[in-house]
C-alpha cells in the first residue's frame, strides 16, 4: 500500500469539489452534471488507480502521451527532493549546475543541436522556436522581413496563440480568432485520405513537393521555417512514407528555410527511435521536446538549435538584440532539470527505446487483427504511438460517428484500460482511436489493451 496524503477528502467529497471548482483542460463538464468525474489516485508502472480503488491499464501514458518512464518512479522524486533541498531555483542570467548538465546531456543526445533553451511546456518550447528563427534572420538579414512559419496541416504545437496559429487542426483553432499573421498550411501527409487522392508509391511525394508551391505563395523571402511533427500525433497518428522529409528538406535548403521539428510527443523513446525524426533521413535546425523529456514528473521543456544559429545572437551588451531580453521565469528550474536528467537515465539504462519498439511491433500487430471489423478502416503508427481509424464503413471512409467512438472510450474504460480519441470530429477527416502506454509495457499489458478494445468494437457491430 502506497503512502497517501493526509487531509485528503473522500472520493465522493473530491468528486464535489471537482465539480464547483475545477476548469480542466480537454473536458468537457456538463457530462460531470449526470457523471462521476474519473479522478486518478496513484499509478505504478503502466498501472494507475483511481479514487475509488479502481485500476486500469494506463494506454495513454498519463492522458497526453507523456509519462514515457512509468508511474511511481522513487528515483525521479528522490533526485528532485535532494535538489530542491539544495536550491530550488535560480533564474536570470544565473545558471544552476542542472541545467548546465542536463543542456551538456541533450547536446550529447543531439549533436548537431548543441544549444539548449529550457523552458516550461510545448507550447512555449515552439514559441521560442520561432522567436529564435525570426530573430536569426533579423540578425542575418537586416531589414529583410524573413518571418513566416509554414505548418501542416492536422499537426499540432500548443495552445499559446502563435503555437495555434502554427496548427492545422481547424477544430481547435476555431473559436480562438484572430490568430496572429504569419503563418501557412501545406497539406497533411496521411496516405490513407491522400490530399491529392494518389496512391503511395505512385504518388510523387506530392504532399511533401506542395511546400514549394506555398513558399512560392507566400513570397520565397518572407519564409523563415517550416513546423512538422516528425510524425503526427494529436491530428490523427500519421508518420509520413519515409521519402516525405528528404523531398521536403531539399526545398528547405534551396529557399534557405530553417527546419523545425516538434518532438514534443515524439521525443525520448516514444515511437522507437530516441527521437522521431531518426525514423528518417533529415537533419532539422531547431528541435523542440517537452512530454517525455521529464515524463511529467516535473514541467519542462526545450528548444534545441544549431550552432550557427545561437551566434547570430553574440552581439555584445552595446547592441543588445531582441532575444536578449526573452525569458521565461521557470524554464530550466533546478528540479525540474533533475528530473529530466533522471529520466533520461532511466530511458538510456533501462533500453526503453529498444523496448518501444519491440512492443511498438507487437501493438501493431494486434491492432491490425482488429481490420477484420467493418469500422476499422485504417492503422497505423510508429513504435508506442498509435492509431486505429474508425469509418461508417470502409468503401466510403465517412468517418464513424463521434459519439461512438465516445461509446468505445467508455467500453474500454469499464474494462480497466484508459485508450484516447480524437476530441472532436472533422467533416472529411479522420476519426482516430489513440493508444500510447508507456515505455516499459509489455505484452500482457498490450493483451489487455487489445481485449478491451476487442470487445467495444463487438459492443459496435
Ligand atoms: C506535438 C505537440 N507539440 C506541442 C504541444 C504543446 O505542449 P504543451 O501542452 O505542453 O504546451 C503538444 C501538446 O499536446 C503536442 O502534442
Amino acid at each position: 500500500m502506497k503512502q497517501t496524503l493526509t487531509g485528503v477528502p473522500s472520493a465522493a467529497e473530491l468528486a464535489e469539489l471537482h465539480r464547483e471548482h475545477l476548469w480542466l483542460h480537454l473536458t468537457n463538464h456538463k457530462l460531470y452534471e449526470t457523471q462521476e468525474p474519473p479522478i486518478m489516485a496513484e499509478g505504478t508502472g503502466y498501472m494507475l488507480k483511481d479514487v475509488q480503488g479502481k485500476e486500469f491499464v494506463d494506454g495513454l501514458s498519463g492522458g497526453v502521451w507523456v509519462v514515457n518512464v512509468g508511474h511511481g518512479r522513487a528515483s525521479i522524486a528522490d533526485a528532485v527532493s535532494r535538489q530542491m533541498k539544495l536550491l530550488p531555483y535560480y533564474a536570470g542570467s544565473m545558471a544552476t549546475p542542472p541545467y548546465i548538465m542536463l543542456a551538456a546531456k541533450l547536446a550529447s543526445l543531439l549533436p548537431s543541436l548543441p544549444k539548449v533553451y529550457l523552458s516550461n511546456s510545448g507550447s512555449e518550447a515552439n514559441e521560442k522556436a520561432f522567436k529564435m528563427v525570426r530573430q536569426y534572420f533579423a540578425a542575418k538579414s537586416p531589414g529583410k522581413k524573413k518571418y513566416k512559419i509554414i505548418y501542416r496541416d492536422r499537426d499540432y504545437h500548443g495552445t499559446t496563440l502563435a503555437a495555434l496559429a502554427s496548427s492545422g487542426q481547424q477544430e481547435r483553432r476555431a473559436d480562438f480568432g484572430p490568430l496572429p499573421e504569419g503563418f501557412a498550411e501545406i497539406p497533411h501527409a496521411l496516405c490513407y485520405r491522400c490530399p491529392f487522392g494518389k496512391s503511395y508509391p505512385g504518388c510523387n511525394i506530392d504532399c511533401a513537393r506542395a511546400l514549394e508551391q506555398v513558399i512560392q505563395q507566400e513570397g520565397e523571402d518572407s519564409v523563415a521555417a517550416v513546423i512538422l511533427e516528425p510524425v503526427t500525433a494529436g491530428g490523427g497518428i500519421i508518420p509520413p512514407v519515409p521519402e516525405y522529409y528528404p523531398v521536403l528538406q531539399e526545398i528547405c535548403r534551396r529557399y534557405g528555410v530553417l527546419l523545425i521539428l516538434d518532438e514534443v510527443v515524439t521525443g525520448f523513446g516514444r515511437t522507437g527511435a530516441l527521437f522521431g525524426h531518426q525514423h528518417y533521413d533529415v537533419q532539422p535546425d531547431i528541435i523542440t521536446l517537452a512530454k517525455g523529456l521529464a515524463s511529467g514528473y516535473m514541467p519542462i521543456s526545450a528548444t534545441v538549435a544549431r550552432k550557427e544559429i545561437f551566434n547570430q545572437f553574440m552581439a555584445g551588451p552595446e547592441e543588445p538584440n531582441g532575444f536578449f531580453r526573452d525569458i521565461s521565469t521557470f524554464g530550466g528550474c533546478a528540479g525540474s532539470s533533475v528530473a529530466a536528467l533522471e529520466n533520461i537515465r532511466i530511458i538510456e539504462e533501462e533500453r526503453l527505446t529498444e523496448n518501444s519498439a519491440l512492443m511498438g511491433a507487437y501493438l501493431m500487430e494486434r491492432l491490425k487483427e482488429l481490420e477484420a471489423f467493418p469500422i476499422v478502416g485504417n492503422v497505423r503508427g510508429q513504435g508506442l504511438l498509435a492509431g486505429v481509424e474508425l469509418v461508417e464503413d470502409k468503401r466510403s471512409k465517412i468517418p464513424l460517428q463521434e459519439s461512438r467512438l465516445a461509446q468505445i472510450v467508455a467500453s474500454a474504460r469499464e474494462d480497466g484500460v484508459i485508450i484516447g480519441r480524437m476530441t472532436r470530429s472533422v467533416p472529411g477527416y479522420n476519426n482516430v482511436l489513440y493508444m500510447a502506454p508507456p515505455l516499459i509495457i509489455d505484452k500482457y499489458g498490450i493483451d489487455r489493451i487489445i481485449g478491451a478494445l476487442r470487445s467495444a468494437l463487438h459492443k459496435q457491430l
